[in-house]
């Protein structure tokens, strides 16, 4: 079984009037490690895809299991332990804490986890990222390249199993998109962290083991790019 499995998975939204459809029976299972993209057009389910695989939301039907448990089934207590601990999630406007330093940025998860050595991976994560020199800065004193480094730090802090990544190059001229391309590459590869990356760029595929296509909220194609397979 991997990290991530989706069973016949739907998800309505209901707003005024009729619902909306956003996922239609999707069926997918991603090993540890595995770098995968999700491709398709503006509204074809890619957010709504990456907020049921980190538990921020539910299927209407079907099963979401992260390593191995149905998010349905959570407790709220359980929930939000799963959240912080198996999920890291970073975005196209990196959303860092523009109050905060950049390491009290990655400190807070840590602390929040009950970790006593929060400071020291804290520092540690900047350094997978090559900011740990910048750890004293705020936010605003960044670069949009650098701000997202801090943000994949801080989505590590805890050592989740499964990085989700909603367009995090959209922002990035092309040069820093690859920096931080060749990173996620890494993180996949060295931390055995299941990535799943939302992306509009063409460039963003190549890096990954794995294309998902979705139109319309149904998964319309599934392109192994590597041999990639469990036990690799
Ligand atoms: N909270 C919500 N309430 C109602 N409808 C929603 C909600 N969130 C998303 N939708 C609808 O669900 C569908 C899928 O949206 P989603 O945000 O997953 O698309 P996306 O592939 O991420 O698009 P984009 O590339 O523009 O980010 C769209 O039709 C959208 O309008
Ligand atoms: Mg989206």
């Amino acid at each position: 079984m991997g990290i991530l499995h989706l069973g016949h998975v739907s998800k309505d939204y209901v707003t005024e009037g009729s619902p909306v459809a956003a996922l239609h029976d999707v069926n997918l299972e991603f090993q540890a490690g595995e770098f995968v993209a999700l491709v398709g057009r503006s509204g074809c389910g890619k957010s709504t895809l990456l907020n049921l695989a980190g538990a921020m939301d539910f299927p209407t039907s079907g099963t979401v299991l992260l390593d191995g448990v149905n998010t349905s089934n959570l407790s709220d207590f359980a929930l939000t332990q799963v959240r912080r601990e198996k999920v890291g999630f970073i975005f196209q406007s990196f959303q860092l804490l523009p109050t905060l330093s950049v390491i009290e940025n990655v400190e807070l998860p840590l602390m929040l986890a009950g970790n006593k050595q929060a400071r020291l991976l804290a520092s540690e994560r900047l350094s997978w990222v090559e900011m740990d020199t910048y750890s004293s800065r705020m936010p605003y004193q960044l670069s949009g390249g650098q701000m997202q480094r801090v943000a994949i730090a801080r989505a590590l802090a805890n050592g989740p199993s499964i990085l989700l990544a909603d367009e995090p190059t959209g922002n990035l001229d092309t040069t820093t998109s690859e920096l931080i391309l060749a990173l996620l590459r890494r993180i996949a590869d060295q931390g055995n962290t299941t990535i799943l990356m939302a992306t509009h760029s063409m460039e963003a595929t190549g890096k990954v083991d794995t294309i998902v296509r979705l139109q319309d909220g149904r998964v319309v194609d599934l392109t192994r790019v590597t041999q990639f397979s469990e036990g690799r």
